[in-house]
């Protein structure tokens, strides 16, 4: 084999506690974004497969490339947290401007190496639209 695969995790639906608990991290922690450039706050909120809720907001940059997503910020938490054996089940996204806000594609492909079938949970056009991992990113790399 050629080194690590993704986690793949065998797919749990989320029970609606779950999701109001992901929910709740998520729109509490976009408070704390650092968005001074786009005025633009996200939070993210992680659910692992150990149960845990990692959340994680955007943190800009005077150098805009620099920029990291609540998404990403979240994620590394969770592996900062549980380190390699960590896994996605599901990832909720909100932002405080109520935008259609689905994650950007570095975003889907750092969600992708955690959880391929992970629910991915964000604001689309009309209201919170539900996806997956593998979903939002067809033929996501792997090594
Ligand atoms: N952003 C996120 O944090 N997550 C997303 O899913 C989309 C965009 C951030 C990056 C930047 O700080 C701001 O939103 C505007 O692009």
């Amino acid at each position: 084999m050629f080194g690590a695969q993704p986690h793949i995790v065998a797919r749990l639906p989320l029970s609606g506690v779950e999701k109001e608990r992901l929910f709740v991290a998520a729109r509490e922690v976009l408070t704390r974004a650092y968005a001074p450039y786009s005025k633009f706050h996200v939070g993210a909120a992680v659910l692992a497969a150990s149960g845990a809720i990692y959340a994680g907001c955007n943190v800009e940059n005077a150098s805009y490339g620099l920029t990291i997503c609540a998404e990403r910020s979240a994620i590394s938490a969770g592996v900062a947290a549980e380190g390699a054996s960590f896994k996605i089940r599901a990832v909720a996204v909100f932002n405080g401007n109520d935008a259609p806000c689905s994650p950007c594609g570095a975003c889907r492909q750092v969600i992708f190496e955690f959880g391929p079938d992970a629910d991915v949970i964000f604001q689309g056009r009309q209201g919170l639209e539900h996806s997956t991992a593998h979903a939002l990113l067809p033929a996501g790399f792997t090594l």
